[in-house]
């Protein structure tokens, strides 16, 4: 019988680190034991699943149950002239695995380097950077239904990957506990080196191998995001907007050249970072909480901040953005 720890400090388990406690905590370090863990939740009590908890912000503890599904291991299940397929466990560190599978030379996720977190939460949000998104490779998706307590498989059509967008944050939000992650990885790589500055930084490394964009994307990253060990923070928090070609156009002809990427032919996004800037945000604080002064996109703790004071300055920047530019911003991060 899984033993449930009660009021659980969260504190160190969440990369703002803001101050909560779980009701009930526990840290499934196998499939089975995951499983009796299910069957042990108390009864009414809702269920949180947490990873890295890096794309979370608690605004309150949480008066239900958390489980971190701490299953490890790499399985290669499959292996041809051109491809291998890698089975991995929830538990995996994302960028351990990452660069696992550079030293392996298999091609596919190196533009994903860096990012924090679990490989269970991968496919949650479909993460995606510097041109590549997890749906790139993810073969399929297995996991435990909370309500059946049967193994369920999503194959990658099934998982209805969008931009930081899938089944798991929709329909099946709360329903399916992630426990693999099956990757398809290429043994003859095609770099992408096209996003943003990373040929620029590629020449800067006089190299262009799996090695070297998993190192330009490194560098990158460590210049313009806070490291969450010295700034609380959970990356991006919001998304990108996805606004019409005509909206578009209006606001270029009255701010001038907006950096823009096409989704349809109707369709633009555009970086909020860059509407947050204009608006007057970056670099501001506002008691123990602020707008990171390189990245707009990015609030941050300086320490000591709650969830709820990150929470009402994202409410201000959403406030101002949709005033200025009428504009609105979705947050990206996962508010508990
Ligand atoms: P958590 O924060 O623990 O959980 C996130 C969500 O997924 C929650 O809703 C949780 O309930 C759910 N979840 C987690 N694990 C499971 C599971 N096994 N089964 C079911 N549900 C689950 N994201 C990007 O996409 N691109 C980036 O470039 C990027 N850069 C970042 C940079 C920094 C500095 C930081 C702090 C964050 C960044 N992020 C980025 C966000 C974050 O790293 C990703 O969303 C990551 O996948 C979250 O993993 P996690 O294990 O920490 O998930
Ligand atoms: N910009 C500004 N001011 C800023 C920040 C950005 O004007 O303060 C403009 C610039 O024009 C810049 C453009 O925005 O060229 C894009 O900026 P950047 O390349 O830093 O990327 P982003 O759109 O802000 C997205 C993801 C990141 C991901 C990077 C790299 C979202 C919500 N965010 O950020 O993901 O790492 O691209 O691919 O899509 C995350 O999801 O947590 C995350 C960090």
């Amino acid at each position: 019988m899984p033993a449930f720890s009660q009021n659980h400090p969260l504190d160190n388990l969440n990369t703002f680190g803001v101050s909560a406690k779980a009701k009930h905590f526990y840290e499934a370090q196998s499939l089975n034991d995951l499983m009796n863990a299910v069957k042990a939740i108390p009864k009414n009590s809702p269920l949180l699943v947490l990873g890295g908890g890096s794309n979370v912000l608690f605004t309150n503890d949480f008066d239900g149950t958390v489980i971190r599904p701490n299953i490890m291991g790499i399985e290669e299940i499959y292996s041809d002239k051109d491809f291998v397929t890698l089975s991995v466990g929830a538990g995996e560190d994302w960028d351990e695995f990452v660069g696992k599978t550079v030293e392996m030379g298999l091609g596919g996720l190196e533009n994903l380097s860096l990012i924090p977190g679990n490989v269970g939460a991968s496919p949650i949000q479909n993460i995606g950077a510097y041109g590549v998104e997890a749906k790139d490779c993810i073969e399929w998706v297995v996991g435990l239904s909370i309500e059946t307590l049967e193994m369920v498989k999503y194959t990658n059509p099934e998982c209805n990957f969008g931009y930081r967008d899938s089944i798991f944050k929709r329909e099946l939000k709360g329903k399916v506990i992630v426990t693999h992650v099956c990757f398809k990885l290429a043994k003859k790589p095609t770099l992408k080196t096209h996003y943003g500055n990373l040929e620029e930084e590629l020449s800067k490394l006089g190299s262009k191998n799996l090695q070297s964009v998993r190192q330009a994307v490194i560098n990158i990253r460590n210049a313009k995001l806070p490291d969450p060990k010295t700034l609380g923070n959970a990356g991006s928090f919001f998304k990108n907007p996805i606004i019409t070609v005509e909206l578009a156009k209006k606001l270029q002809n009255f701010y001038g050249t907006i950096p823009t990427y096409p989704v349809t032919e109707k369709l633009v996004k555009l970086p909020a970072g860059w509407l947050i800037e204009k608006a007057g945000w970056k670099g501001k604080r506002t008691g123990n909480v602020g707008v990171h002064q390189n990245q707009a996109l990015v609030l941050v703790n300086y320490g000591g901040a709650r969830g709820t004071d990150v929470l009402a300055l994202a409410k201000q920047i959403q406030d101002s953005v949709s005033e200025k530019f009428a504009v609105e911003l979705e947050m990206e991060v996962n508010v508990v």
